[in-house]
């Protein structure tokens, strides 16, 4: 099994340019065109949150638009710019019809849990409160023998980079008790921070994926001043091989040349 991890593309308006240097919907269109060019091709996509930046309905309309040529299944999970009920509305075939936009896919080798994080209460904070970690340890405790992925928009752990932390997903600490009891989570996927981080976690590995818009400066001060760059986007390949596990790649998304041949010395 193979499964993409595409995260925080902050689509705006069309036509409008994000912080007037980025067109985000422009870099959606190359990240969908590098997934499709991908041989073999992924199983599943999950979209791990920030699909839109302001998360109107327009938004979510545009952004159907630039995901209509993905050739393969996708899931998507609400960040912090996103807004649930627009999104639920705009995913309708694939997001529950009511409450949280929380789902458990079956069919796959894996099974994928997509857990929402998103607190309209707060602008950029994210939240697991008592009934989804109660949700989530239900549906872990329904299939303890299958190997997990939770894949969420909001970190529930520290990355170092000081503006980030005091935003990640509260509640952090009990969900890791939760995830940590359950030994089939193999890996819990984030977004939200625009930069790779891998961490131990929760008895687990929990990563984050670079952005395929922006990424954000690394910087580790605790003062760090919030801040975006044009660094290279990304997103990452997760290779499920029998009898190992999860084994992580991943791919900058731009032109970089041909690849040369070893043997030749020319391009392939
Ligand atoms: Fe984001």
């Amino acid at each position: 099994m193979l499964i993409a991890q595409i995260t925080d593309a902050h689509v705006g308006p069309e036509g409008e340019l994000f912080y007037d240097r980025l067109d985000t919907g422009a870099a959606l269109v190359r990240a969908v065109a590098a997934l499709n060019a991908l041989t073999p091709r992924p199983d599943i996509v999950l979209f791990t949150g920030d699909l839109a930046d302001r998360g109107t309905p327009a938004e979510y309309d545009y952004i159907r638009r630039l995901l209509a040529p993905l050739e393969m299944p996708l899931a998507v999970i609400p960040g912090n710019h996103d807004r649930r009920e627009a999104m639920r509305a705009a995913f309708a075939e694939i997001l529950p019809d009511a409450g949280f936009l929380h789902q458990v896919i079956e069919e796959f080798p894996l099974r994928l849990i997509g857990l929402d994080t998103l607190d309209e209460a707060e602008f950029s904070l994210g939240l697991i409160c008592a009934e989804r970690r109660d949700w989530l340890d239900r549906q872990l405790s329904a299939a303890p023998d299958r190997p997990t992925v939770v894949f969420m928009h909001h970190p529930p752990f520290l990355t170092g980079i000081g503006h980030m932390d005091p935003i990640n997903c509260a509640g952090g600490a009990a969900l890791e008790a939760v995830i940590a009891r359950h030994p089939q989570v193999i890996r819990v996927l984030c977004g939200h921070v625009h930069r790779p981080v891998v961490v131990g976690w929760g008895g687990t590995i929990a990563s984050i994926a670079p952005a395929v818009a922006h990424q954000l400066p690394l910087d580790l001060r605790p003062d760090a001043p919030s801040a975006f760059v044009l660094e290279p986007p990304a997103f990452d390949l997760h290779l499920w091989i029998e009898g190992q596990g999860l084994t992580s790649h991943r791919q900058l998304i731009g032109e970089f040349g041909p690849a040369i041949s070893y043997d030749t010395g020319q391009p392939l």
